[in-house]
């Protein structure tokens, strides 16, 4: 960790370990290797160690069944799981559990912090597959505004991709700025219409490209600077 940080070789930090300058939460250690979290305060000739962690960014496509969050205490399969790191990463954001597609994960907490906040107005685009079709009535109340939980949800776009007879289901894309819990199943839940498959296909500028389910890529330096940009 000491020479991860950038405050001197690996030869000399353990050097200074060897010499009892080096104590993990007040305590010297003497043990090369002495493995650290990143919680502990790592102190050297009486300097506080900045970390310097490096951050970490990644998009993953969410397959059903895995739980945004970093750990279950119902032991289900989490997005982190599905991301090969040593780092303390989470999600940004939920998506259900069944929901399927696009979410960020991060050890940034600032960054975070921007694309969560509500004033910020990140777009994000969801196809939804519903059990019915979509009438005038509805798409009058749509206009007028759906109250959910004594709050309109705006919506930014809306648009009817597919429609089939036979089955009485459709795919509807819709893209929102709000973050609350169980959103866009509550907006058709208001409808009367049941969501049987959520997929979030873009968040910001960010779209799924070829990523399969549960595969997963880092962002670019670009992607992450016009994210925090956001601000
Ligand atoms: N809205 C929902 O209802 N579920 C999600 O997972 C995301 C948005």
């Amino acid at each position: 960790m000491i020479a991860e940080s950038g405050y001197t070789s690996r030869r000399k930090a353990e050097e200074l370990i060897l010499a009892g300058k080096v104590l993990v939460n007040g305590e010297i250690i003497t043990t090369l290797g002495f493995k650290v979290s990143d919680e502990d305060i790592i102190e050297i000739d009486g300097n506080i160690l900045n970390k310097n962690i490096k951050k970490e960014y990644y998009l993953l496509n969410k397959p059903r069944e895995v739980i945004c969050s970093v750990s279950d205490d119902k032991k289900r399969k989490t997005v982190v799981d599905l991301i090969d790191t040593n780092s303390r990463i989470y999600p940004v954001g939920r998506l259900d559990y069944d929901t399927t597609g696009l979410i960020i994960l991060t050890n940034d907490g600032n960054f975070a912090n921007i694309l969560m906040h509500p004033s910020h107005k990140v777009e994000k685009t969801y196809i939804a597959k519903i059990n019915g079709i979509l009438n005038e009535d509805d798409f009058k109340k749509i206009r007028k505004g759906i109250d959910i939980d004594k709050r309109v949800l705006k919506i930014k776009h809306m648009k009817v991709k597919e429609v089939d007879k036979k089955k009485n289901t459709s795919l509807v894309e819709i893209t929102i700025e709000e973050g609350r819990n169980h959103i866009v199943r509550k907006f058709f839940e208001a409808l009367h219409y049941d969501v049987l498959k959520l997929t979030r296909i873009k968040y910001a500028n960010l779209t799924l490209g070829n990523l399969k389910s549960g595969e997963y890529r880092e962002l670019s330096k670009d992607e992450v600077r016009y994210l925090y940009n956001l601000k």
